[in-house]
């Protein structure tokens, strides 16, 4: 039965859930106090595999039977598809099963084809969104059967787009799926005006950082309640490709591009997929690194515009229930008209 307090999208009607508000996988700030804390509040919270056992040291099972312990309601999963390395692929193979095992029926692939996670899920009535910064991927995704796509917009933490909400929305608004917004949410204005656009929903990196669940270093939910817009940065520098961060005194020192020798490795035909590699292990360190250490190691704090309308570390799921009510407000004032 839909539950009174539902606020109506395709989002929340294809997941059964009651906010469509997901808090986005993040590497390494997704732990799973946090990601059930949104999921019990209303909205969905999406489980980042590599975070949850490398950073926060649980297994996978029994992360995933810990989130049921605290709430019933769906989670979701997600499954970075790239293709880097044979033992990589496998290992995400095996994590998929695990998360279905487990119950998960909510998943969101990104960075590479969907078409294996698609048919796992579909195959026990699950759903799939796949994350996109434009439309060629877009209809890729589609052709591969995902149910929705999250747009990536040029707000975002994490790998940014590089296009706005509504250019997002008039490239895709006819692919026939539920689009949802990622990127530049950090208050209830924000999440009001992007279902008023006509997303189904929106995905929230940074501002679930800055919450009492999260496990991030206090100096780094410290330096995105004090930043704003403008103190973003886009740095090569950890991962090779373009990564939001807030610009700390650190990373004024050492610039926000990779070095000559790294660029050119990472651009030659012959080096470039192991130069790769090597760049992403060094960042997962890094990044892990700085969300535990806070600025006694380097600085490197990884967060989206979003940073704007943050002005306080919360309780999770009171952000999802203020979200929540500015929404049912704003259509109650809509239907009164
Ligand atoms: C610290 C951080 C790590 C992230 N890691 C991932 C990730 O591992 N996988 C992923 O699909 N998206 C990742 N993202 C993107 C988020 O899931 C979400 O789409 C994005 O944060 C939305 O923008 P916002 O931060 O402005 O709310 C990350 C974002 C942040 C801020």
């Amino acid at each position: 039965m839909t539950s009174p307090d539902r606020i109506d999208t395709p989002l929340t009607e294809a997941l059964g859930i009651d906010v469509p508000l997901i808090c986005g996988a993040m590497y390494p700030c997704s732990n799973p106090e946090l990601i059930a804390a949104v999921s019990a509040a209303g909205g969905i919270g999406i489980v980042q595999p590599i975070s949850m056992m490398y950073v926060h040291g649980h297994d996978l099972r029994e992360g995933l039977r810990m989130m049921k312990g605290i709430t019933d309601k769906p989670i979701g999963f997600n499954a970075l598809v790239e293709k880097t390395s044979k033992v990589y692929e496998d290992r995400m193979r095996k994590w998929v099963d695990i998360a279905l095992e487990e119950g998960v029926r909510f998943f969101i692939t990104a960075l590479g084809n969907p078409d294996w996670v698609v048919e796992k899920v579909h195959a026990v009535g699950g759903t799939v969104f796949h994350d996109v910064t434009g439309r060629v991927h877009a209809k890729k995704a589609i052709d591969e059967g995902v149910d929705g796509l999250i747009c990536v917009n040029s707000r975002a933490g994490g790998h940014a787009g590089e296009k706005t909400p509504v250019q997002l929305l008039d490239e895709l608004g006819d692919l026939g799926v539920p689009l949802v917004c990622a990127g530049g949410i950090g208050g209830p204005e924000d999440f009001v005006r992007a279902l008023d656009l006509g997303y189904a929903g929106a995905q929230l990196g940074t501002r679930f950082i800055a919450t009492e669940e999260c496990k991030a270093h206090d100096d780094y939910k410290r330096a995105i309640v004090e930043a704003k817009a403008d103190d973003i940065v886009l740095t090569t520098r950890i991962s090779g490709i373009p990564v939001a961060v807030i610009e700390t005194e650190y990373v004024k020192k050492v610039g926000t591009e990779t070095g000559w020798l790294m660029r050119k490795a990472l651009q030659h035909p012959k080096t470039k997929h192991y130069a790769r590699m090597l760049v992403q292990l060094k960042s997962v360190f890094e990044l892990k690194r700085a969300s535990l250490k806070g600025a006694s190691y380097r600085d490197y704090f990884q967060a989206g515009k979003s940073v704007e309308h943050i002005d306080s570390i919360e309780p999770a799921g009171a952000i999802v229930q203020r979200f929540a009510e500015a929404a049912r407000a704003s259509r109650d004032i809509a239907a009164a008209e």
